[in-house]
């Protein structure tokens, strides 16, 4: 059923994001009938366009980003017919007067207020807007993350947006939360029975994170060197993961009750301060390598040689201080320009904790579920069997394996897809709150500090290969190992 009627402004409307997420993402909305008609797009950048040049672009960016299945030139000349440009700046300077006319068209209709820029802009566009007259009690505003670059920017940022919006009406987005294996992760856990009753202490031993990516930096340097990998993936993505595997079960999913247990999680992870980020944590910047055979710079080659101490890789062993996971390590990595795209959670229980066939201790190789975020999206269950055959018994590992696709073959959509619209609708579920957020920095600063101080130091890697070594021995010096069977 479509949404309301909303007029959708996203700043930063000729960005990187905007181009290959956020109208791909409405587009798809729209073929799907899910847009009313009176749903409009305006974006807003400094770019000087005028709507005519904006649906241009628009027009070829989504032939790149649109899977061919669901291209259609009259499906693409109907969206094109919704979409405005104004040329503007943040602090209020340029044709803002066109924002307000075009918005004052439809006084009572839902506005969307995408923020797909800077986040030090967030603040004053925010103020921009206030002064302007154009937020009402049906405005919302989306923040992209990372919001702020440590705990007190992100709340300046926050109070600088909550003087304009109230809470109810910021959706901070994490896309990770709209991704469909990343819900399923919910579904997997609380409408199963055979997970829940083993998720705990006392039968797993471990839990592995690995997003691994094979893209590099390539045209958002300019934002990652101020980032990297910690700030970019490991503060938002990552944690959101961990929180979705760790967290008791919600009262219900109706409520808020989903973000009251992910927080509860982020306040019970063990700060990694200090001497501790040593053994705790590697961070890693990849040389120059090659990725599907394919010659690629080094992370200081894109940035044209210049000096950076930002990581491109992070792996890090987490502790989630509660009844439910007492000394079970979370083990989480991620970086650019690794061998394979791949997203994947990985449980691994503990040993049957006594062998009935003496001498074949050794050949009782733990438990292990593999869910599988992307691509892809799966879930394999290693276990053992009996290798077949007369004489005593030989044990053999076999696996029992899911592929979503092969039972459930739906397109998956987007994760925006779900997010954007849910934002129209109104509904927080998959959004962080700012306590959420706030909690996330806290955990994370101390690492960024620990690192400033010279606590880790920085490792390399080469593009295309599986990480740095150090990576490797993080988990081994614990005696167990990264998941290798995919
Ligand atoms: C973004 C990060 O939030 O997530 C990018 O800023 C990263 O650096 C991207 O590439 C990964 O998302 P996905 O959906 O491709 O796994």
């Amino acid at each position: 059923t479509p949404v309301a009627a909303c007029d959708f402004i996203v700043f930063g409307g000729t960005g990187d994001l905007a181009m290959r997420k956020l109208l791909p993402a409405l587009y798809l909305r729209d073929i799907d009938g899910q847009l009313p008609a009176d749903f409009r797009v305006i974006g807003v950048s400094r770019a000087g366009l005028d709507s005519d040049g904006y649906r241009d672009k628009v027009a070829a960016e989504l032939s790149t980003h649109v899977p061919p299945a669901q291209q259609s030139a009259a499906a693409v000349d109907a969206f094109l017919r919704r979409l405005h440009f104004v040329s503007a700046d943040a602090d209020g300077s340029g044709n803002w007067p066109a924002l307000v006319d075009l918005l004052a068209e439809a006084p009572q209709r839902i506005r969307v207020f995408y923020l797909s820029c800077a986040p030090r802009l967030y603040g004053p566009i925010s103020r921009t807007l206030a002064r302007r007259g154009l937020v009402s009690e049906h405005s919302r505003v989306v923040l992209e993350k990372p919001i702020g670059t440590d705990l007190q920017s992100a709340r300046d940022i926050n109070d600088q947006v909550g003087q304009v919006f109230a809470e109810s009406q910021v959706f901070r987005i994490d896309h990770y939360l709209g991704k469909e294996a990343v819900q399923n992760l919910l579904v997997l856990r609380f409408a199963n029975m055979v997970l829940e009753p083993l998720w705990n202490a006392s039968a797993i031993d471990h839990v592995q994170i690995t997003v691994a990516e094979t893209l590099g930096v390539g045209q958002r340097a300019d934002y990652y060197d101020g980032s990297g990998a910690l700030r970019d993936m490991v503060q938002n993505h990552l944690l959101q993961l961990l929180c979705l595997v760790a967290m008791e079960p919600p009262v219900s999913v109706t409520d808020d009750g989903v973000r009251y247990e992910k927080l509860k999680v982020l306040r019970a992870l063990r700060p990694v301060t200090g001497q501790l980020s040593a053994t705790h944590t590697v961070r890693a910047q990849y040389e120059a390598g090659a990725v599907d055979d394919r010659p690629v710079p080094g992370y200081r080659d894109e940035l044209d040689g210049a000096e950076s101490a930002t990581e491109t890789f992070v792996a890090l062993k987490a502790e989630v201080h509660n009844l439910r996971w007492r000394g079970v390590p979370f083990y989480l990595r991620t970086g650019k320009r690794l061998d394979a795209r791949r997203s994947e959670i990985v449980v691994v229980f503990k040993p049957v904790p006594h062998s009935i066939w003496p001498g074949l201790e050794s050949a009782m190789t733990p438990n292990r579920l593999v869910i599988r975020l992307q691509p892809d999206e799966g879930i394999r269950l290693h276990m053992l069997a009996k290798q077949p055959g007369p004489g005593g018994v030989r044990l053999r590992p076999v696996s029992l394996g899911l592929n979503f696709a092969d039972q459930l073959p739906d397109r998956t959509p987007e994760a925006y897809e779900r997010l954007l619209m849910d934002v129209v609708r109104g509904n927080p579920t998959l959004f962080m709150r700012r306590d959420e957020v706030e909690a996330a920095w806290q955990w994370t600063e101390p690492i960024l500090h620990a690192w400033h101080a010279g606590h880790a130091r920085m490792h390399r890697y080469p593009a295309g290969s599986g990480g740095p070594d150090a990576a490797r021995a993080l988990i081994e010096s614990d005696g167990r190992r990264w998941n290798e069977d995919h």
